[in-house]
Formats: structure tokens, C-alpha cells, sequence
């Protein structure tokens, strides 16, 4: 039977729930996501949940403890990495008890993995050695398992234009290291709060919209597009290896 994911990602909370950022509060449009997610057909089916960084605006841990009471009713398997707006001490200090550290998860004949590009003090990501050897073990370890791979940073522009310098430095580094599996189906990413799903430098990389405001870059400028809702994704693994997935928004 096909695993179903559900991927929230650039929640972006603050310490104080009545913070307002770009005209949105992110309290809010979390709740009204979650809310509508649950009514989707796939949440009957819900495997796993996947949290892809930038949860919080400011790192602090109270915006960590208040994203754990919005997850942890939901009472499913929730892997979460950090983004750049994260602190990565806080939120293990915020998750406590609630959400356990998790980075893998088997589900049938799929695993995710989740990886830390967190690079402090800057915008961009970057993948550490270790992060890197723990990929190589994991898909050495399950090589018979079809991967679907989640972090913050992009590894490529999806618009493929040579604006790569807030995504991940050194994709190649990456890039070298997913060529010795032979099934990689997908990797998922944050950051651009856009929805994309593109074949791109040999892989299928696929970005989400954030829980609250979407923007785009325009010649180093955010943009903010207030005209698209908050939003979220469906991934839908089957088990033959083939991933669908669909980006949902707030109606
Ligand atoms: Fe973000
Ligand atoms: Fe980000």
C-alpha cells in the first residue's frame, strides 16, 4: 500500500504567537493549515510527517514548544531538520519529549532521510562531512530501498538561472554521494516557498510552499506575493518506486 507523507515546511514562528510578519501571523496560518489538511482524504492515511526548516523565525525555543503542541496531536512519525532561521540547540531544547530527534524513517520498501544544511550565519546551506557520511551510510545500508531525500536548502535554481547563491553550497558535494544509490526517487526542499517540481542535475528536486507567505526573488529582491495562500504537500510513495505528489493551498 502507497506511504503518505505530509510535508510542512518555512512555518517561521515566533516567540510571541500575536507576531506579525509580511501581514501574516504564522500561528494562524499554520492552524488553518493543519486544519485543512485534515480534511484531505490523504490525512486518513497519514504515514509521516516531514517539518523542512525555517520552522521558526528567530529560533527561540517558545516558538519550538508551541510548533510541538500544533504536531503532536496529530500522533504520527515527524522527522524535522532546520533551516536557515533556525537554532538548532532551541529546537531540540522546544521538541523535547514531544518530537523526538529523528532523521530516518522506514516505511515498507521506502526510506526518508532528512539532512541538516544548516550553515550558521549564513542564508545559503551547506552540507557538513558528517551529514554527508550519514547519507552514504544510510543508502549503503538500504540499498534495496527506494529514497526519498528532505532538507531546506534546494540543491539547484528550479528556474535553473545561475542565482544559486542563497541555495545549497557545493551541491556536487551532494550530488556525488546520491549517484551510488540507484534509487533515489525524489529530494524535497523549503526555502524558496514556491511549489516546484523539476528534473534537474539528474534528479527530481521538488520545493513547497511555506505554512504562511510566499514570495519570489526578483534581481536579489524578495518579493512577497500575497495574492497565494499559505500552502502545503502531499507526497504519495508507491510501492513500485514512483512518488506523486501535490502541492495543496489554503482555500
Ligand atoms: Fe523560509
Ligand atoms: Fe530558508
Amino acid at each position: 500500500m502507497a506511504k503518505i507523507v505530509l510535508q510542512l515546511t518555512d512555518i517561521h514562528l515566533f516567540a510571541n504567537p500575536a507576531e506579525i510578519i509580511r501581514h501574516c501571523n504564522t500561528d494562524d496560518t499554520l492552524s488553518a493549515v493543519l486544519s485543512q489538511a485534515k480534511k484531505d482524504h490523504f490525512f486518513k492515511s497519514l504515514d509521516a510527517i516531514i517539518l523542512t526548516g525555517d520552522l521558526a523565525q528567530q529560533g527561540e525555543l517558545e516558538a519550538y514548544q508551541r510548533l510541538a503542541n500544533h504536531i503532536t496531536p496529530l500522533k504520527c512519525p515527524t522527522l524535522w531538520t532546520p533551516g536557515n532561521h533556525d537554532n538548532l540547540l532551541s529546537m531540540k531544547l522546544g521538541f523535547h519529549g514531544n518530537l523526538p530527534e529523528q532523521h530516518h524513517l522506514i516505511l515498507g520498501c521506502w526510506q526518508i532521510i532528512l539532512l541538516n544544511s544548516l550553515w550558521p550565519e549564513h542564508v545559503a546551506g551547506q552540507l557538513s562531512d558528517i551529514e554527508l557520511v550519514k547519507l552514504q551510510l544510510l543508502l549503503d545500508q538500504n540499498a534495496h530501498l527506494n529514497t526519498l531525500i528532505g532538507l531546506h536548502h534546494p540543491y539547484a535554481d528550479p528556474y535553473d538561472t545561475s542565482n544559486n547563491a542563497n541555495l545549497l553550497d557545493q551541491p556536487e558535494r551532494f550530488l556525488t554521494v546520491l549517484k551510488t544509490h540507484a534509487h533515489i526517487s525524489a529530494i524535497v526542499a523549503g526555502h524558496i516557498h514556491q511549489d516546484t517540481d523539476t528534473f534537474i542535475k539528474g534528479y527530481r528536486q521538488i520545493t513547497t510552499p511555506s505554512t504562511c507567505f510566499q514570495f519570489r526573488e526578483e534581481q536579489g529582491k524578495i518579493i512577497v506575493d500575497p495574492a497565494i495562500p499559505p500552502g502545503y504537500r502531499w507526497l504519495i510513495l508507491h510501492d513500485d518506486g514512483t512518488l506523486e505528489t501535490e502541492a495543496r493551498y489554503l482555500s
